[in-house]
């Protein structure tokens, strides 16, 4: 029954993405949201999230412990529509903001780079409203990119020490060149902005 909720939260959030981008599609002529990918964290993973942080093994302490059963992963055009679209999220009167993590703004030290939300909303039933957390995480199609390859890489194969962490550094490297690609693609985006004004 928890996990139907948590189901039912992720396609609350999913459509307030869809209407959001419908309507600055209205406004601005283009969208801001490239794709959304949604997804229930298995119980496997649970009961062994639950085992690693030392939580008790319960319906209860997943409710109040796990924070990341519901995932809604956002991948944006420009890095300016991530934080606009991320600001509409949190003034919606039914969006109660948990945390948020800014790894653009101070990237992980692998390279990291996304915007982390934990959000509560409310899911109606037949008899009572509840409250529901979901993870949003905001990217650019860039980091995106460079999330998705580091994930396949870092799990690939045992190396030596040296050579791992060789492998760290270049993906930190191609992080910061994947930032770059942001950068000149915002400063493009508003330098054509600016000339339809
Ligand atoms: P968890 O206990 O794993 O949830 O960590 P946390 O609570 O500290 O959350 P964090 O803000 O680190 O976000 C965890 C999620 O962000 C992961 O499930 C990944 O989807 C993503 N993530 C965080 N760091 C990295 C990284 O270095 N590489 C990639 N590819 N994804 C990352
Ligand atoms: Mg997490």
């Amino acid at each position: 029954r928890l996990m139907t909720y948590y189901e039912c939260a992720m396609m609350e959030v999913e459509t307030k993405f869809r209407v959001l981008d419908a309507e600055f599609g209205l406004q601005h002529d283009r969208n801001p949201i490239e794709s959304i990918k949604s997804r229930l964290k298995s119980t496997d993973s649970l009961a062994k999230k639950l085992v690693r942080k030392g939580f008790p093994m319960s319906v209860d302490s997943i409710e109040e412990n796990i924070y990341d059963v519901a995932g809604v992963r956002v991948v944006c055009t420009f890095p300016e529509d991530m934080f606009s679209l991320a600001e509409s999220l949190l003034s919606q009167d039914d969006v109660q903001l948990i945390e948020r993590r800014d790894y653009v703004a101070s990237p992980k030290p692998s390279g990291y780079r996304s915007l982390h939300l934990i959000i509560e909303v409310p899911i109606f039933l037949e008899h009572e409203k509840r409250s529901v957390k979901v993870e949003v995480q905001l990217r650019t199609i860039s980091m995106n990119f460079w999330a998705s390859l580091e994930h396949q890489l870092r799990y690939k194969k045992e190396l030596p020490e040296e050579e791992t962490a060789a492998v760290a550094a270049e993906l930190a490297d191609l992080a910061e060149t994947a930032a770059d690609l942001d950068r000149r693609m915002q400063a493009l985006r508003n330098y054509l902005d600016d000339g339809e004004e």
